[in-house]
């Protein structure tokens, strides 16, 4: 049997919610995962040091015994963070990052920033703190085409974040076309990119060909072949600032199935077969460690863990849904066979 081992790896984006979500959802990353980036759109969202701390601690009971797991944590950026909270968080060990959600543009963004010129002052105290932006790049304007939201917020914002805050780490989170890959590619080394399994697995097809399919539907929402195409050449290219992050972002089951349904794909139960899929897929399995296990915590200036997991090439199928009684959680891939499965 074929075996692919390499350095424990690190998920640079992830959503385990609260409760009995959390409970469901957190042995799947821990087994896989030495540390995640937590994000804080909770409801209510997670804005202060004081309450990232709480929200870690729930975290760490909810990983089973014997796995060794770190939440990372980060703060949501609002219009009302102050100066102070960012040095508090730039001064805590266990807080690692603030994202920015741009007011409406997804899953619990409500109190996100609105106007993104006006909090100009706090990325200066993030870059003067140096402590890293995480960034929801899509703009919220309802009249520009779902499709195009994240390349245009890149020449309407993003551009000029970095041309004025050149000393500021930045990840623009979840990369989903060509553009934001060359955006990356081309700037300095201090902005990088996280890339999702379903962006480097699906085109838009998989939502709406034969059916609308609501699994596949996360935000931002998958784009179409020549853009999948640029985000696994970017990932498979061992160019570091290309890293792990699978945006993992649970919802039940009910609320995805239905009239309006919640944006966000589940992939925690099979993230890194998912990405060992890609990237065997693209004759790069050996690009696959770096990817996962070391371009991520060089940019965050944490240690490379040590110790090894372990892949084996395995067909097994995925369940139809996670989670017990009434709480019910499909993942991507649900029913379907994967190659590679867990040691
Ligand atoms: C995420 C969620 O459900 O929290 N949803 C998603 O579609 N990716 C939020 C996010 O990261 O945009
Ligand atoms: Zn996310």
């Amino acid at each position: 049997m074929k075996t692919l081992t390499i350095t424990r790896p690190d998920d640079w984006h992830l959503h385990v919610r609260t409760g009995a979500v959390l409970q469901t959802v957190m042995p799947h990353t821990a087994r896989r995962f030495a540390r995640a980036i937590i994000m804080p759109n909770l409801k209510p969202p997670v804005t202060t040091v004081a309450q990232a701390l709480v929200y870690r601690e729930e975290i760490l009971q909810a990983v089973p015994t014997g796995l060794d797991f770190s939440p990372l944590m980060t703060l949501y950026l609002t219009g009302s963070t102050t100066a102070d909270e960012i040095k508090k968080a730039a001064e805590s060990e266990h807080i690692h990052a603030f994202k920015l959600y741009p007011a409406g543009a997804t899953t619990n963004s409500d109190s996100g920033v609105a106007d993104i010129k006006a909090v100009y002052p706090l990325f200066a105290a993030m870059e003067r703190h140096d402590i890293p932006l995480l960034i929801h790049g899509e703009v919220t304007d309802d009249a520009c085409d779902i499709f195009d939201r994240e390349r245009v917020f890149i020449d309407a914002y993003l551009s000029d974040i970095t041309r004025n805050f050149p000393a500021l780490r930045v990840v623009l989170e979840h990369v989903t076309t060509t553009e934001a890959v060359q955006f990356v590619q081309d700037a300095d080394a201090n902005i990088a990119a996280t890339i999702t399994p379903q962006h480097l697995l699906f085109n838009r097809n998989a939502i709406l060909a034969g059916g609308i399919k609501p699994h596949y539907y996360c935000l931002p929402i998958i784009k179409r072949e020549s853009h999948r195409l640029a985000l696994v050449a970017a990932a498979t290219s061992g160019n570091p600032k290309f890293f792990l992050g699978t945006d993992s972002a649970p919802h039940l089951t009910s609320l995805k199935e239905t009239a309006c349904g919640c944006a966000g794909c589940y992939s925690a139960h099979a993230a890194l077969e998912l990405y060992a899929e890609v990237f065997e897929g693209a004759n790069a399995l050996d690009k696959l460690e770096g990817f996962a296990s070391f371009y991520g915590a060089d940019f965050y200036r944490l240690p490379r863990n040590s110790g090894t997991i372990s892949l084996e090439k395995t067909v097994w199928k995925v369940p139809s849904a996670y989670g017990e009684d009434n709480l019910s959680i499909t993942p991507l891939k649900a029913n379907e066979e994967l190659c590679w499965k867990l040691g």
